[in-house]
């Protein structure tokens, strides 16, 4: 073990960071495709994508290239120029979308908030201040700055930061529930937010009648609909974003996520109609747009752009699907399989037998990484490229990790029963 290795282990976090996260006992300290290895060089096969951001697993080695190849030419320049990468990205995504230009910041959360600050300065610029609704869904989840938490849809994010003060102008509304927003969506909103698929808030997909009717109702009172595509772009549904499976043009798109493959950078995509009115110093930010990230993204939206590559990702869905409802029939946990291509959600059953925390401890100990969505929700996004054999090796460690917590609690209930009769 090296000593950066002794020196660093989950005391020496407890001790040196602020406590916002509660990460795993364990320390990655190398990755290659959809595998991991710790410290004590321990395997693990990784469901978990670095939270649906890595579309081809780790340390690709064309994406690998692709960085020491920018890394000698050009870091990081500010948008006092622009730059060759940021160029030809900004016209790759133009060329495969609704879009007909872009602006590039470095999150999720920096995204959504360019987004909703465009659709309230084009709320101010053609009618007045009056029309400066917010409408978001509960449960939704669009960032962590204080705005995007307050516009998401879960409370416990933003409640205890005092959040009201910029709520007032929001509503949280139910999704997927078409009488609400005709109830809801007036001439004082200037933008909707949606995800497509709720990815924090449970895997659940919007049905396409109704971001119909979200389209038809913007329409009529001139409303900006911004689909949060932070995580179901770059092909993680089966097409290169979610959108075109439900027939539907946004005015306002966001992405991140997949589209840097680990390295920081996103993307908001708009219309001309919308970016005329925008002018220099309106928004900005400093590494936005930075020639290494920008070249990172070109190579995977060049390998992600590939028509058998976004098909397979939908045929990989009904594998997992298959291979799930199988164990499921061992094991009776799963009440619903939910999501679209390699983002799959596994809804707990109500009584379910395990916890969701006791699963992915014993998928952890037997060396397969899941990820949760809420409560009850085991969350999977592997690398878009992931093979049927590494499928299966996952899958069997899942069904492996599952039988041995079955007979732990089938244990304790006989110790259980026992220790009753025996006081009776
Ligand atoms: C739909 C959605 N929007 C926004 C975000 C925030 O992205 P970031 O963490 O990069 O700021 C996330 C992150 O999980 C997300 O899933």
């Amino acid at each position: 073990m090296s000593l950066q290795s002794i020196l660093c282990n989950i005391n020496t976090f407890n001790k040196v960071m602020i406590p916002f996260y509660q990460p795993r006992s364990f320390i990655p300290v190398k990755g290659k495709g959809c595998y991991l290895w710790d410290q004590q060089g321990k395997k693990y096969i990784d469901f978990s994508g670095g939270i649906a951001v890595l579309p081809f697993g780790h340390a690709h080695p064309k994406l690998n290239k692709i960085l020491h190849i920018q890394s000698k030419k050009l870091w990081h320049i500010s948008n006092i120029f622009t730059n060759e990468p940021a160029l030809m990205l900004a016209k790759k995504l133009v060329d495969h979308s609704f879009a007909d230009c872009v602006f590039f910041s470095n999150s999720g959360a920096e995204a959504n908030e360019a987004a909703l600050k465009i659709a309230l300065y084009y709320a101010s610029h053609y009618y007045d201040n009056t029309k400066n609704n917010i409408v978001s869904f509960n449960n939704s989840f669009h960032g962590r700055t204080i705005f995007t938490v307050s516009v998401g849809g879960q409370s416990k994010y933003s409640s205890v930061f005092n959040s009201n003060i910029y709520n007032k102008n929001i509503k949280h509304i139910s999704f997927n529930n078409i009488q609400h927003i005709e109830k809801m969506i007036n001439i004082k909103t200037c933008a909707v937010i949606i995800e497509l698929i709720q990815g924090e808030g449970g895997v659940i997909s919007a049905d396409k009648s109704f971001i119909k009717k979200l389209r038809e109702l913007c329409n009529i009172y001139d409303v900006l609909l911004i689909f949060d595509e932070v995580q179901t772009g770059i092909g993680r549904t089966g097409t290169l974003f979610a959108y075109e499976q439900y027939e539907v043009i946004p005015d306002i798109l966001t992405t991140a996520k997949s589209l840097g493959g680990g390295f920081p950078i996103s993307a908001v995509l708009t219309t001309n109609k919308i970016s005329k009115i925008l002018y220099p110093g309106l928004h900005g930010s400093t590494y936005g747009g930075n020639p290494l990230a920008c070249s990172i993204a070109i190579v995977i939206l060049d390998m992600i752009n590939n028509r058998k590559l976004l098909n397979l990702i939908k045929k990989k869905f009904l594998f997992f699907s298959k291979k799930i409802n199988k164990i499921n029939k061992l094991y009776n946990f799963c009440e619903e399989i939910r999501g679209k291509g390699l983002l799959l959600g596994i809804l707990l059953k109500k009584n379910c037998y395990f916890s969701i925390t006791e699963i992915m401890y014993y998928a952890e100990k037997e060396g397969l990484i899941l990820l949760s969505a809420g409560s009850n929700v085991i969350r999977l996004a592997p690398p878009l490229n992931i093979s049927y054999k590494d499928i299966n090796f996952g899958l069997y460690l899942f069904e492996k990790s599952l039988q041995k917590l079955f007979f732990k609690k089938l244990l304790q209930n006989i110790y259980l029963y026992t220790l009753i009769m025996l006081l009776y």
